[in-house]
């Protein structure tokens, strides 16, 4: 049967991460014979600058009848100024709710050949394997009433509420004790419980869901001694449950940890594993056009698409194995470059994946 992909390149290293993306789904695609096909849409400022909106009718319509989207990244300092409510974050917010992609996949996983491209000693990070669960659709990136408002002493005062509903928690919790079940069988709820009534009711609505998983230990940290804890001793965590918020801010730094913010893929699910498949990173301005960006993260969540999305596990094992061999090598991008390896551009790094592919 044959299954179709959305590509959303995005802005600023979007279109030059997701070309050597498509180089490997290219390669895999004949390799294991898996019959996809694929085409492109435009999302965030690329889409502002054709259309006038950040998500157009054509990219969502695109985005709902596809069996699976990748995306590279939005958004960048042209787009900064224009009214809140259509900048390109505000795009890729949307498609999120509208597909209700729930429940956001981010492993950290320290490739052993990187372990000296990690800003922490080798021992704290080798062997390193972390999936971080956030909430994706909910929380204060979506809670109403926001904005800012002017009082009436003149003074400007923003706001944004911070809500999550008792559905809400219980699916994603159950979607990482699953996980958990899979793996280690270890869950940290990450809140911040002492001080937010939100947080308190995740706690309780986490710890309701527990008695369904017996077989996973489950444990609870405030978000600060959490984010201290990810430094200290990264390895005591499996899989991290949390909120939007505290799930963004915690995978940038699990990123780190791995070497950089260009190793590490995400997978944006519902409930049904569609999904959306992207980088945890950005769309990086500072190093835009200079073709230097690490394609890796892209390469890796194509092939956490093979796996969650399109039922192709053994093409997504052959590009996880390829990008160990491209390693191997020494090969690196500046980001995980270190003394004695040898640096080389985003699309060397592309081709080399691809290269690799056609030796097994
Ligand atoms: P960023 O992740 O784009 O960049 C942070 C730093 O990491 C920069 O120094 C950048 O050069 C570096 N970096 C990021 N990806 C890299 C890669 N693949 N290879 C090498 N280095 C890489 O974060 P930012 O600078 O805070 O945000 C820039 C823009 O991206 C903003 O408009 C922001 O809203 C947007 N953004 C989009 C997404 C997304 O589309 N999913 C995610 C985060 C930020
Ligand atoms: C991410 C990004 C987005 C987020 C922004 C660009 C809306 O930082 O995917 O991590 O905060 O979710
Ligand atoms: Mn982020």
């Amino acid at each position: 049967m044959s299954q179709h992909i959305v590509l959303l390149a995005g802005d600023g290293i979007g279109p030059e991460i997701i070309a050597e993306a498509e180089k490997v789904l290219a390669q895999v695609n004949t390799q294991f014979a898996l019959n996809l096909s694929w085409h492109h849409e435009l999302l965030g400022g690329a889409a502002i600058d054709a259309h006038g909106v950040p998500l157009p009718d054509v990219t969502l319509d695109a985005a709902r009848q596809a069996d699976a989207i990748l995306l590279g990244a939005v958004g960048g300092p042209k787009w900064d100024a224009i009214e809140r409510s259509i900048r390109p974050e505000r795009g890729l917010l949307r498609i999120r709710a509208e597909l209700n992609l729930f429940a956001n996949l981010r492993p950290a996983l320290l490739y052993p050949q990187l372990a000296a491209a990690s800003s922490l000693k080798p021992e704290i990070v080798s062997g390193l394997d972390l999936l971080i669960v956030r909430e994706l659709t909910g929380g204060i990136y979506f809670g109403q009433p926001r904005g800012i408002r002017t009082l009436e002493n003149g003074e400007r005062q923003g706001f944004n509420t911070d809500i999550y509903s008792e559905s809400e928690i219980r699916r994603i919790a159950h979607v990482a004790f699953q996980l958990a079940q899979k793996r280690n069988k270890r869950l940290l709820s990450v809140d911040k419980a002492n001080v937010l009534e939100v947080t308190e009711l995740w706690k309780q609505v986490v710890t309701e869901v527990a008695a369904e998983y017996p077989d996973v230990s489950l444990s609870h940290m405030y978000v600060d001694n959490a984010a201290m804890q990810l430094v200290r001793a990264p390895k005591q965590f499996d899989v991290i449950v949390t909120g939007n918020l505290f799930g963004d801010i915690l995978s940038d730094q699990a990123a780190m940890l791995t070497g950089s913010i260009g190793m590490l893929p995400s997978a944006s699910l519902d409930q049904q594993q569609k999904g959306m498949y992207e980088p945890c990173h950005g769309s990086a301005p500072d190093i835009a056009g200079q073709g230097i960006a690490n394609p890796l993260a892209t390469i890796l969540s194509v092939a956490m698409m093979l796996r969650y999305s399109l039922q192709a596990p053994q093409a997504a094992e052959a590009i996880e194995a390829a990008v160990g061999r491209v390693l191997d090598q020494g090969l690196r991008t500046a980001d995980i470059f270190s003394e004695g390896t040898t640096r080389v551009g985003t699309q060397a790094m592309g081709d080399a994946v691809v290269a690799s592919l056609l030796t097994i």
